[in-house]
Formats: C-alpha cells, structure tokens, sequence
C-alpha cells in the first residue's frame, strides 16, 4: 500500500467466549484464529485492525483473555470497541494496558494519511441488545468532527443505526436520529458508517449518510425478505458462514469496503441451537 493510502481491518462480532466451550456450536475462538491467519497472509500492510464489538460471547472475564491471547497472533496495530454481547469492566479489567478512553468509553479518534477515523463504544449498560451513544460521547464526536479540518471521516461502531428489514433487524442503535444528524451536519466529508450486529452483509444511506454492515465472525443471518400477513417469517435461518472481514481502503478521492470470507462455508445451523429468543 502507498503511503498515502489509508487501508485498514474491521472485524466484529468475535463471539469469543471460554476454553472448552462453544458458541451456538461454533469453536469462534478457532474461527478468530483463521481470521488472523487470513489476514497476517493477505493483509500484512494494513495500517491497523479495529475489533468493533461482541468481543465475547457473554462478557466473562475467561473470554477476554482468551481473546487478548488469540491476538497475539496478529502482528497489526489494534483498536477495540464493545457491542451488545460485552461486559466493560471484565473487559478493562484483562485489556486496560492498551486502550484509550473517553469518559469511560473506548472510543478512538486516529488520524492518519490524511484521514480521521472515529471508533465509537455503542454498548451500553446492561448490555441489552440495541445500543446508545450517550451525551458525553455525542460531544466528544461533535469535537472530533470539529478538528476534522478537511479530511474525510470513516466511523466504526458496533451498532448498526439503520432498520435492516430483517427479523431483529430493529435492535439498532436507539439514538440513531441524533447520532446521524450530528455526523450529517457537521460540514465533514463522512466517508462511511461501518458496524457489526447483525451479522448480514449490507450497505444503504440514511439521513444523508452511506453506511455498511458485514458479518463478522459468528454465525450468518440469512436475510429472508419474504413476508406473510405483513410480518417477517420466522424463523430466521443461521448458517455457519460466511466468517467476513471487511477490508476498508480510502485515499483523497474514494472509500472502498472490500468484504473478504476467510471461512466460505454456508451450511444452515439447528434452530434448536439458538433457544426461544437470541441475541445476535
Ligand atoms: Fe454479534
């Protein structure tokens, strides 16, 4: 990569939870580990890797460090963030060496090659599946996008803000109106809005802003559009990949998301696996 070519890693939705156990009948550890490998093969110039959420399956202490093991296999700079399925503190406690924070948060501002990059903690105590901005990070991105001066902005977070016309597709980031407007009215060239959660693959705009999902590493949710009697038919199918990164190369004049399966398996997972309500 040139040097004036901004190319970074975002991976979500690791899902990682204690040795020994599985995730929906997942081993998301071994599937973090292929997602490293892929990219110490394939992306070994990229500037850094941002972790965006759902680091652990259920917030333990056990998983984390499992994780920040697992990383060590990553030879990249890393940023993390938190979604729905993590647990701050259990975080900070086994993590606290290497982020930066922002009222609590772990929020990132990175300016590089003549880009900002904002990385921004959606989750939000108790950790119930949408996700929040609160006020002191709202002011925070209002400054950020202020000190912007003429570079493009590319903003990385957990949640999706936009309803996804899928089953669960509305646990979306509940000040998703205020969040956009803020980034829509801030004279900055936002260049993307890139998040995780639901585990689909898709790209659109709302409130003048174009934004991405990708599926990360867990399970796949495969968006069945077809609805009966005005609602979304149940239940909603899983399969066990793809395990998607996405790739994320920007320059003075384009942003480019490029989704790259490190596990290209589509195999449709038991119902049963899943119980009565699940989080994603
Ligand atoms: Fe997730």
């Amino acid at each position: 990569m040139d040097k004036e070519t901004l190319k970074f890693i975002v991976l979500a939705d690791l899902h990682i939870v204690p040795e020994g156990e599985l995730s929906n009948s997942l081993d998301t550890n071994a599937r973090l580990i292929q997602s490293i490998e892929f990219i110490n093969k394939n992306h070994d110039d990229a500037d850094f890797v941002i972790f965006a959420g759902d680091l652990a399956d259920n917030g333990e202490i056990e998983s984390y460090h499992r994780l920040k093991k697992t990383c060590k296999l990553l030879k990249l700079r890393k940023y993390f963030t938190l979604g729905n399925h993590d647990i701050r503190q259990n975080f900070l406690k086994v993590f606290n060496q290497t982020i930066t924070m922002n009222n609590g948060n772990l929020d990132h501002s990175i300016d590089t090659k003549n880009h900002k990059v904002l990385i921004i903690d959606s989750s939000h105590p108790p950790y119930k599946d949408p996700g929040l901005i609160e006020d002191s990070q709202l002011s925070w991105i209002k400054k950020e996008l202020n000190e912007a001066n003429d570079k493009p902005v590319i903003v990385v977070l957990h949640h999706n803000f936009v309803y996804s016309h899928v089953k669960a597709g509305n646990m979306i980031l509940e000040n998703n109106v205020e969040f956009s407007e803020l980034l829509m009215h801030s004279n900055c060239e936002i260049r993307q809005v890139i998040s995780g959660h639901i585990h689909m693959t898709t790209s659109g705009y709302f409130k003048g802003l174009p934004f991405t999902t990708f599926s990360g590493s867990h399970y796949n949710i495969e968006p069945t559009l077809n609805y009966i009697d005005g609602r979304i038919k149940p239940p909603v199918p899983r399969r066990e990949g793809p395990g998607q990164i996405a790739v994320v190369i920007s320059d003075k004049e384009s942003t480019v998301i490029h989704m790259e399966n490190f596990i290209d398996r589509h195999l449709t997972m038991a119902q049963e696996l899943f119980g009565k309500w699940t989080k994603h």
